[in-house]
């Protein structure tokens, strides 16, 4: 027991800070592969000391992306996959996104192919327009495996498919080109936790088992990639995220328009899933999640409120305290009750969405609060992929109001 706890801690976990600003990448390095120019030569060393990790180590690295922070390691080497799995104590049968810095080391990395005469020639016309706006970008596409392929099985969790993105953020970006290295990551959180905006929050989940976290400030979008599969027909939204289902739609090209979205929110263990990460807990905080659901056409909003407080009541009576986080119509004195903390998620969706693990995490983290009240929102826009984390946070406590 206690030597199995020895393993799992066997690191004393870094932080080394790195400046996004201070990387430049071409036009067009995205495709080509071409390296970027680092102009902080402490964010270039720290680079370079992670790539080389990832590159020459069996180990992992804890690194910032748009979306949230990755936990990384070689696509292509058993080991390392394991490793991933390992510190974040995530089931094996759920697959992992690999990203890669261009579509040139797509092609030599994945492929095996040194030279093409298409550089496209991996990328199925289906996914075209939307590679071609969206990447790099918070897109994942799914492609199918290649007969001889470099990939770990245990990164496609031996599906005949396997998830590939661009990320845009330079310090992801800058890693997976200077370790010229396939990078599978998934949220670099302990599974069934909220996924990690910032380095502070990958340090809580994971300190002791990883070597080291490069800090690259707070991610920008704050949900994971969406994830589409244009291998079946119609074509399929998996996971709704930092593309919303109407940009994949407006700019997928005429078969996109027709794209579904994957709506199963929980199926039984062992059944078949599409996106096997569906199956499991996800995103909750220790504290207990009550959602509030937005109704369409139902009463004025003051009477929708009165109902609201008196849930809120009901609920709070029993408990040692409770965490309110309103969004768009919630008033900052809802109720005026000393047990309960209230904070704002934002004004936009955007806001709301890049504000939401953090603020999830923040008071779940502070002293005797039982639950968490969260105000949702509208499923349209970035809503879908918002209401996702919380139906899920929230394991259908669910109100609406
Ligand atoms: O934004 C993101 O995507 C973040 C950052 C780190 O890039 N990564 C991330 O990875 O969210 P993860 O492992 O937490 O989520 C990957 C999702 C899971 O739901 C998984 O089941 C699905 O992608 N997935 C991966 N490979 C798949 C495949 N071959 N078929 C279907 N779903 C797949
Ligand atoms: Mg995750």
């Amino acid at each position: 027991m206690l030597r199995r706890l020895l393993q799992t801690m066997a690191f004393e976990t870094k932080i080394l800070k790195v400046d996004p600003k201070s990387i430049l990448f071409s036009e067009t390095a995205h495709i080509d592969g071409s390296l970027p120019t680092i102009t902080d030569p402490e964010t270039e060393q720290n680079l370079l000391e992670a790539a080389r990790t990832i590159r020459d180590t069996d180990d992992t690295v804890g690194f910032p992306t748009e979306t949230v922070y990755g936990l990384g390691g070689s696509s292509l080497n058993d080991k390392s996959v394991l490793n991933i799995y390992k510190a974040k104590n995530r089931p094996s049968d759920n697959p992992l996104i690999s990203h890669i810095s261009s579509i040139d080391q797509l092609n030599r990395k994945i492929y095996g192919q040194e030279s093409c005469s298409d550089i496209l020639q991996n990328i199925p016309q289906i996914y075209r327009s939307l590679t071609e706006k969206l990447w790099p970008g918070p897109l994942t596409i799914l492609l199918p495996v290649p007969q001889q392929s470099t990939l770990s099985k245990l990164t496609t969790a031996d599906q005949p498919t396997f998830a590939v993105r661009i990320p845009s953020n330079p310090i992801a970006r800058a890693l997976i080109a200077l370790s010229d290295t396939p990078i599978a990551a998934p949220s670099a959180n302990q599974s069934t936790r909220p996924s990690p905006t910032l380095a502070s929050h990958v340090f809580h989940d994971l300190k002791g088992r990883i070597p080291l976290i490069l800090d690259g400030g707070a991610c920008s979008v704050g949900v994971e990639s969406t994830v589409v599969d244009g291998l079946v027909s119609p074509p399929l939204l998996l996971r709704p995220g930092g593309f919303t289902w109407e940009q994949i739609r407006s700019m997928g090209g005429p078969q996109w328009v027709d794209c579904k979205v994957e709506n199963k929110k929980t199926v039984s263990e062992g059944e078949k899933v599409r996106t096997p990460g569906m199956k499991y807990r996800h995103y909750s905080p220790q504290a207990k999640v009550i959602l509030f659901a937005p109704q369409e056409g139902s009463a004025p909003l003051e009477k929708r409120l009165e109902n609201v407080k008196s849930v809120i009541t009901d609920h709070a009576r029993d408990v040692r305290g409770f965490a309110v986080l309103s969004s768009l119509t919630f008033p900052d004195n809802l109720l005026d009750d000393p047990h309960g903390i209230y904070r704002c998620l934002g004004s936009s969706n955007t806001e709301i969405q890049a504000n939401l693990f953090a603020y999830l995490r923040q008071v779940d983290e502070m002293p005797n609060i039982d639950i968490i009240f969260v105000e949702g929102i509208d499923e349209e826009g970035e809503g879908l992929a918002v209401m996702n984390r919380l139906r899920k946070a929230a394991s259908n406590n669910v109100v609406s109001f």
